[in-house]
């Protein structure tokens, strides 16, 4: 392989990389990185907690999620809502 080659191979690895990585998001990570500087998983749990409903629940990680300055995409919050639903609030959908 000349040196040519190779430098666009391992460019075309990074990109390739860079892409794999946009493309992967890990709600249970961005859930213990992003979401518990002002509360914890007890919120979702304690007696009175105020979401009552799926819609209620999309709508308050929404709110949370507008403190942050990471900005998710849309498909991303719906990934977040489905961890925050299967491990805590458990609504049927
Ligand atoms: C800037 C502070 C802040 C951050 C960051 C934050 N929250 Fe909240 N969150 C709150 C406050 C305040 C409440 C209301 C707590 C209360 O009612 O006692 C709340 C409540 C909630 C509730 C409702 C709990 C219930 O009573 O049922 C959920 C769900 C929630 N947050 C999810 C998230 C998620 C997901 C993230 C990360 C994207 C997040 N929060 C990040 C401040 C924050």
């Amino acid at each position: 392989m000349s040196y040519q080659s190779k430098l666009v191979a391992v460019g075309f690895l990074l990109i390739a990389g860079a892409t794999a990585q946009a493309a992967e998001f890990d709600a249970a990570d961005y859930h213990s990185t992003q979401c518990t500087s002002c509360h914890g998983t007890e919120v979702y749990t304690r007696e009175d907690r105020r979401v009552s409903s799926l819609s209620e629940l999309q709508a308050q990680v929404e709110r949370c999620d507008a403190n942050l300055a990471t900005k998710l995409f849309p498909e991303d919050l719906a990934a977040l809502v489905d961890h925050l639903n299967d491990n805590y609030y458990k609504f049927d959908k």
